[in-house]
């Protein structure tokens, strides 16, 4: 059975980007696979302190939720990443999970192995600008950070123009796009 992980960056809930996360995570359930939604509002992630203990062991010193975090892409076979942008880029709870993720990678001999090996990846972008065009620079250079992470893109779903949380709901082409994402993830 696949193992699908979704990390969801948006402090509403019930907004875009949670939409199309859960709508991605129902097709993965559909064709079987075991989901794990992490909503990052509702969890203790402090940020990186820089201690380097990863450097040199597996885990992280800073004990809060992002142990279970590290437990569940570990098990993983896929990971969703999904944020809105705010700023021009992913929201603050989103960036300080990315510091935190450095223990992906070990340390040893210099190296940056990863320590869990390549998780297939899907990122979800929900933004408030019509034009699609308008953050692809960033979302290409936030995938480069992805992909030394051992997340490599196999998909990516972009929202665009959805200040109203409902918005993704009513893109029934957007929804049947995510579940199919969700059902090929889990085959
Ligand atoms: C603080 C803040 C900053 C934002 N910055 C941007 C931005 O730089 N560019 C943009 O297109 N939309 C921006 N937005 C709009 C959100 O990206 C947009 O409403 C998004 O669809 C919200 O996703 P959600 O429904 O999953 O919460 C911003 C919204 C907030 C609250």
């Amino acid at each position: 059975m696949k193992k699908v992980v979704a990390l969801m960056g948006s402090p509403r809930k019930n907004g875009n980007t949670a939409t199309i996360i859960g709508e991605i995570l129902k097709g993965a359930q559909d064709a079987g696979a075991e989901t794990n939604l992490f909503n990052l509002i509702d969890m203790n992630i402090k940020p990186c302190v820089a201690c380097y203990y990863c450097r040199q062991h597996e885990g992280c010193a800073v004990k809060d939720d992002m142990q279970a975090v590290y437990e569940a892409i570990k098990n993983a076979d896929a990971v969703i990443m999904g944020s809105p942008v705010y700023m021009f880029q992913v929201t603050g709870q989103m960036k300080m999970l990315m510091d935190r993720l450095y223990p992906l990678l070990s340390g040893e001999n210099g190296s940056y192995a990863l320590r869990y090996g390549k998780k297939q990846t899907v990122t979800v972008y929900s933004q408030g600008a019509d034009d699609s065009n308008y953050f692809q620079e960033y979302f290409i250079y936030n995938q480069k950070v992805l992909d030394m992470l051992g997340l490599e893109a196999v998909d990516h779903v972009l929202c665009c123009g959805a200040n109203d949380r409902r918005f993704a709901a009513g893109n029934s082409a957007l929804m049947q796009r995510a579940y199919a994402i969700g059902k090929k993830l889990a085959e």
